[in-house]
């Protein structure tokens, strides 16, 4: 990939390499970080070399041109911090890449909609659906809603309006997408402002990897679990999944992707991962499980998966999983998984191991390990 900001633009900080170089450098770094670990049948997966981040965010920079005249532009940090405007971005999906600039000369053009604007985000499903969510220093009006409505009906996208305590939906909140897993279509929405995997091709792969490696047995836990990303494409292969997540918002729509694919035998409950420690240990009674029909006891699990943000898992986690015959866990930081990995090192061995290149032309890399037990001890 030729990107003119190569170098400038502090988003990609692997940029003096080809897309394959880049993956070797880090892979030859991953090599090393687990070398004591790393099966020699480890895998690699790559990404499409442009054009493949789903969701992205800018900041929206104003200046004045050489004769005076406004000039708006997407900007991003350098790598000072300070702004670096740019007129495209190569590693944004192709829809997001051909909406910037038509959107950045109909706001413009209108100085109700391009007043106080700062930033704004991307949102898009590989169907082509969008959300676009513009960001203020000013309280959003009738008159910014009727502005904004003209620009969503004109280039058939969804708008967001925020600005201080204020959320301005214009039509919905969130895009529908459909994976195709092993030749099955699975049916989602994402919803703006929460978490969704920003590579969408890769996050298939992800998925395909999970069910052609693991052994698919008796009821699974998911902690982490967001909208169910992995929970709706497991579900076909699991007797029962128990799947929680701290975040509200997240369990709702993951609510509503089962009722979307007619899934009956996932339970949804909002619990961060101590709180499914403590009511796995028993420790705490939670409404929350009573109120969704859940008895942990009534579960025959194998397995437990975990996809926990960067900061890995927590001591009390860390424990809990010792207590399944299989571990699948996926990490975007190798240095928190490096770290888990040598706490479960004693009791589970490492049955399968990939990297996923979710985040071409930056140092960060997707890492999916499936642990077995070394024996039948329970911790
Ligand atoms: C890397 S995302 C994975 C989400 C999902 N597995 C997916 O693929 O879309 C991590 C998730 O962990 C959730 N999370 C963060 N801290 C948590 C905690 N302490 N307990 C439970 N969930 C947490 C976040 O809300 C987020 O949805």
């Amino acid at each position: 990939m030729n990107c003119e900001y190569f170098g400038k633009c502090a988003s990609c900080t692997l940029y003096d390499k080809t897309y394959k170089e880049q993956l070797e450098y880090k892979i030859d770094i991953e090599k090393i970080r687990f070398k004591q670990y790393l099966p020699l049948n480890f895998e690699v997966y790559e990404s499409e070399e442009e054009n493949f981040r789903y969701k992205a965010e800018f900041r929206l920079w104003k200046s004045f041109t050489d004769d005076n005249k406004l000039k708006l532009s997407y900007a991003m940090n350098d790598f000072d911090k300070k702004a670096l405007e740019i007129s495209t971005c190569h590693i944004v999906s192709t829809d997001i890449k051909e909406l910037m600039p038509k959107l950045l000369s109909y706001i413009l053009q209108d100085d109700i909609l391009s007043f106080k604007l700062y930033g704004c985000e991307f949102l898009n499903s590989t169907k082509g659906e969008m959300i676009f969510t513009l960001i203020y220093h000013k309280k959003l009006d009738t008159l910014w809603i009727k502005k904004a409505k003209d620009l969503e009906l004109k280039l058939n996208i969804k708008i967001i309006g925020r600005s201080k305590k204020q959320k301005i939906i214009l039509s919905d909140d969130y895009i529908n997408e459909v994976l195709n897993i092993n030749a099955k279509d699975i049916k989602y929405i994402y919803k703006e402002n929460s978490f969704s995997q920003a590579n969408t091709k890769v996050n298939i792969k992800m998925i395909e990897w999970i069910i052609k490696n693991a052994t698919l047995s008796n009821d699974l836990c998911e902690l982490y679990c967001g909208s169910g990303n992995f929970t709706m494409a497991l579900s076909p292969y699991f007797r029962k999944i128990l799947a929680t997540e701290i975040s509200k918002t997240s369990i709702q729509t993951a609510k509503i992707n089962c009722k979307l694919n007619d899934i009956k035998n996932i339970k949804l409950v909002r619990l961060s991962a101590q709180e499914f420690t403590q009511a796995y240990k028993k420790e705490r009674f939670f409404r929350r499980l009573k109120d969704n029909n859940v008895n942990i006891d009534e579960y025959d699990f194998s397995s437990i998966l975990v996809d926990p943000p960067r900061a890995g898992l927590d001591e009390c986690t860390r424990q809990i999983v010792q207590n399944f015959e299989q571990i699948i866990y996926i990490s975007c930081n190798t240095l928190s998984l490096y770290e888990d990995l040598k706490s479960l090192d004693k009791n589970y061995y490492i049955k399968h191991f990939a990297f996923f290149d979710q985040f071409a032309y930056t140092k960060h890399i997707e890492t999916i390990i499936i642990f077995e037990k070394r024996n039948n001890t329970l911790i």
